[in-house]
């Protein structure tokens, strides 16, 4: 079984490849899409997306590794000769309708664990593949931006603060009578898309905090994004406060508070107003 620096080169070559093999979808993004179908994950399949899981599946096949893919794309995927040893989540491309649109900001998450659960995570990687930008992170061991170490945000009051909110839901009236107290508390709300990238945002300090309780993000957009950003020294629970846990599945739906610090966070969870 490959140690965990093993696995932190061979998901940077995983992002490397992606990079590559998605240009020529980006130069045909205005093209018609085929119908692919549906995806794992419920969503329509498009080329792109493909081409990004083939593209870490042929890395992670050339490094001779046996894993078990659990991929928003193709579901879960059986490799080699003993692939409960690991299990590599993934979320090809992350904001692909950012992508197709031509909008600079989608990424490829992929996350290494134990087992198919989110606590069993150990090592992380998220790529903002438009600006060359990639978090990663090791269990115990900090996260990095191309390397250098970051530092989720210590602000603590919300009169400043910039708050990421994921309201992209037809079900917006409920969802957002959950989220009034906290808007109208908050400085500055973004929402930028692809909510893996976003976690490592909160990871880099760029925002404080950010929110997902619609009910319907993946188990495989948070996979890599939440290892970040809690080895960022940020803190990730339910819309309750209690740990998050959750089954590494592309059917698995997870809703959270995400943020800088401990004490924002209280902040946060005091404000949002969760259906129990
Ligand atoms: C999507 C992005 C987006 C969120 C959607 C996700 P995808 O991921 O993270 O920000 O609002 O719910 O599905 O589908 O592009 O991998
Ligand atoms: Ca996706």
């Amino acid at each position: 079984m490959e140690n965990r620096t093993d696995w932190l080169s061979i998901l940077l070559q995983c992002k490397d490849k992606v990079k590559t093999s998605i240009q020529p979808h980006l130069k045909a993004r205005r093209e018609p899409p085929p119908d692919l179908g549906v995806g794992a994950g419920g969503d329509p399949i498009k080329l792109v997306d493909l081409a990004a899981e083939k593209a870490i599946v042929k890395i992670l096949q050339q490094n001779d590794v046996s894993f078990t893919l659990i991929s928003e794309e193709s579901g879960v995927k059986k490799f080699g000769a003993a692939p409960a040893q690991c299990y590599v989540t993934v979320d090809p491309i992350d904001g692909t309708n950012n992508l197709v649109r031509g909008l600079p900001f989608y990424a490829t998450s992929i996350a290494v664990s134990t087992a198919p659960v989110l606590s069993s995570v150990y090592v992380g990687l998220v790529a903002d593949l438009h600006h060359d930008t990639t978090y990663t992170a090791l269990a115990g061991e900090g996260a990095y931006c191309d390397g250098e170490k970051i530092a989720s945000s210590t602000a603590v009051s919300l009169d400043d603060a910039m708050i990421g909110l994921d309201l992209n839901t037809y079900r917006v009236a409920e969802i957002a009578s959950q989220l009034t107290s906290l808007i109208q508390h908050t400085k500055h709300i973004r929402h930028f898309g692809a909510n893996a990238l976003e976690l490592c945002y909160v990871a880099a300090g760029l925002t404080d905090a950010f929110v997902d309780v619609r009910g319907k993000l993946r188990a495989t957009d948070v996979a890599a994004g939440v290892l970040i950003l809690r080895e960022a020294g940020g803190v990730v629970t339910t819309p309750q406060g209690e740990a998050l846990e959750v089954k590494l599945d592309a059917k698995e739906k997870v809703n959270f508070v995400a943020s800088g610090n401990a004490q924002i966070h209280k902040t946060i969870l005091g404000l949002v107003k969760p259906k129990c």
